[in-house]
């Protein structure tokens, strides 16, 4: 059928009279009476095809029933265009191809939507109908984009003597503080697998094995509520290294961030990243990952609000919370309609209310001015520094209401004030994260990035003496990386000792006989000469939802699945016949 075939989109000035065999779908026809043009398209991209039917009748025939996505195998002469047919906006638009041969491999039905057009398709349509969705040039783009920057981590990580290693997907759960997606096993009655949330216990098994550079392009699973950047299967670029300090890690994945913006964007970035605790984060923007491509910081203001006349805030004072306050530079762009809507917004994170005032030029105006005392005034402009005109937000309550409350606050405004430059690209460390967690309702602590964590190394004693109030003081040896508001990686130097990783089972409330059937050949592992160990696991979807600027990480994903966890065009999940329950000892009791 095909003796040579040439890529539509690849079609250049050195074949300018000579044959060419393409194969590739109708991107559009138009039909001028006497002269048929057929953009043709496959995964390179465009070309245009020519039928005169003064020529070739029999040609112009097949063409003239050709429709859109028709599946086409053309023959003919790449040929120069005339100066005023070019077309600036296609690769190959200063040539044409003229068509002695048109076959037609596969008539197409007609699309249930356009796949000529950038613009907004119903999402749910575009999913039921992906294999179309994926013919769309910036779907195609998206997914060739994925590609580069995979074989581009492939080969920056193997030069940096990674090795690529594949680590089992039926496993006995990883706990990464999500559920487990389970996978009944058919000889095992009665038993399961469960998918993997991480690689995280076996490369550590690695490292004891002694590949002191691992690595691997995985999908994960997470069994959890999805958002915009979350799907229950993702991929991870996960690494694990021995004999290496935060700092190792962190170079190669600076190193490695730059390469992979080189690969897709063409675009060099600077390094080092700006780096900055977690305590100044959650200080100054309310949460663990940052959006810093804007201003809008948040203040504690509870030391100079302590014994405030508006009660909101002596009393969440009173009761152990804080008080923090947004200020936003304001020449009268938030208008009162703007006001109330935010203050209902802020009811989606438990907040009860958004007190406000107005700074005119010196003056206190509007909302709580009328409560604050002249040394509460003079409090908050040398904190705030107000000068000129500024809209001061206030949050009030238990502490991770007041952040959450402000931090996605501040978000919104910078979005409706335009304050966010799309084209930056801001990088940041989030370092010096608490090792641990309380859990005031459940009485417990958890670990805030995973239980095989390591704490710094002077603070280890400080688990022996732990205490809700304490907890916070206990620094881990981990780091996070953000780009734009976005947690895109994560890890942490492990625990190598038997003993320290034994505590911190005890601490998290894991009991030894738990920790056995769960852990033990970690645990085991650990006495066989493990090497000091750390690694880090970045999101790929998520660093290229962001790199390409799309909206969703669907839309970097191939076959995604919805906010419900489907997927729309196979209709995954679904029942299964009884017979195949019956074989798992399965019943299912409530559906
Ligand atoms: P962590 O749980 O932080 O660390 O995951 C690492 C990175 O994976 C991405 N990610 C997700 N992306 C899409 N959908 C999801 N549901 C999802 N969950 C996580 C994020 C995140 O930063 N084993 C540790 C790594 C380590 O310690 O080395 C781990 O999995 O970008």
């Amino acid at each position: 059928m095909f003796t040579e075939r040439s890529y539509c989109g690849e079609i250049n000035a050195s074949q300018a009279g000579k044959r060419v065999q393409l194969g590739g779908w109708v991107d559009k026809k138009r039909d001028l009476g006497g002269i048929i043009f057929i953009e043709l398209r496959d995964v390179s991209g465009i070309v245009q095809i020519v039928v005169d039917s003064s020529k070739s009748p029999e040609i112009a025939a097949v063409a003239e029933s050709i429709k859109n996505e028709y599946c086409l195998r053309i023959e003919g002469l790449v040929r120069k265009r005339s100066a005023e047919t070019v077309n600036p906006s296609l690769k190959t638009g200063t040539l044409e191809v003229e068509a002695d041969t048109i076959e037609i491999l596969n008539p197409s039905l007609t699309p249930p939507f356009p796949l000529d057009t950038r613009n907004s398709i119903n999402e749910e349509l575009r999913l039921e109908y992906r294999y179309l969705d994926l013919r769309r040039e910036e779907m195609r783009e998206t997914m060739i984009a994925r590609h580069r920057a995979t074989q581009e981590i492939r080969r920056y990580l193997s030069e940096q003597r990674f090795i690529e290693i594949e680590t089992p997907i039926l496993n006995k759960s990883t706990p990464e503080g999500a559920r487990d997606f389970l996978v009944p096993s058919r000889i095992n009655r009665g038993m399961f697998y469960a998918l993997p949330q991480s690689p995280q216990l076996f490369k550590q098994i690695l490292m004891v094995s002694g590949f002191d550079r691992y690595f691997q392009v995985v999908k994960c699973f997470r069994d959890e509520d999805l958002r915009n950047d979350r799907q229950p299967e993702f991929t991870q670029v996960d690494m694990e290294l021995s004999f290496v300090s935060c700092e190792t890690v962190i170079g190669i994945i600076e190193g490695l961030v730059q390469a992979i913006i080189r690969e897709t964007l063409g675009r060099d970035t600077a390094v080092p990243f700006p780096r900055m605790s977690y305590d100044e984060a959650m200080e100054r923007y309310g949460r663990d990952a940052p959006d810093t491509r804007f201003g809008l910081e948040l203040f504690t203001c509870g030391d100079i609000l302590k014994e405030s006349s508006f009660n909101v805030f002596s009393s969440a004072l009173a009761s152990g919370g804080i008080v923090k306050c947004l200020p936003v530079p304001d020449e009268g762009a938030i208008s009162r309609k703007m006001i109330d809507d935010y203050t209902e917004y802020i009811k989606t994170f438990r907040a009860m209310g958004l007190p406000y005032f107005r700074f005119r030029d010196g003056a206190f105006e509007g909302g709580i001015a009328k409560f604050l005392s002249d040394s509460e005034r003079a409090g908050l402009i040398e904190k705030l520094a107000l000068k000129g005109n500024v809209l001061v937000f206030f949050a009030s309550d238990r502490e991770g209401v007041v952040n959450d409350t402000l931090a996605n606050l501040r978000l919104k405004i910078g979005r409706d004030l335009n304050l966010i430059d799309e084209d930056k690209l801001n990088f940041l460390w989030v370092l010096d994260f608490p090792l641990l967690e309380y859990d005031e309702g459940e009485k417990r602590y958890y670990a805030k990035h995973h239980m095989f964590t390591a704490p710094l190394a002077g603070h280890v004693h400080l688990l022996d003496a732990i205490s809700p109030e304490s907890v916070h003081s206990i620094k881990a040896q981990a780091y996070d990386i953000v780009l734009n508001g976005v947690e895109i990686g994560g890890g942490s130097i492990r625990i190598h000792n038997t003993d320290i990783q034994k505590k911190m089972f005890g601490v998290l409330g894991i009991t030894e006989e738990e920790a056995k059937i769960k852990f033990s050949f970690l645990l085991e592992a650990l006495k066989y000469g493990a090497p000091p160990h750390g690694g880090i696991a970045l999101g790929l979807d998520r660093i290229m939802m962001l790199l390409l600027k799309r909206n969703s990480i669907r839309d970097v994903i191939p076959f995604p699945k919805t906010q419900r966890g489907q997927c729309m065009m196979s209709d995954a999940p679904s029942p299964v016949t009884p017979e195949q329950l019956r074989e798992l000892s399965i019943k299912v009791v409530d559906k």
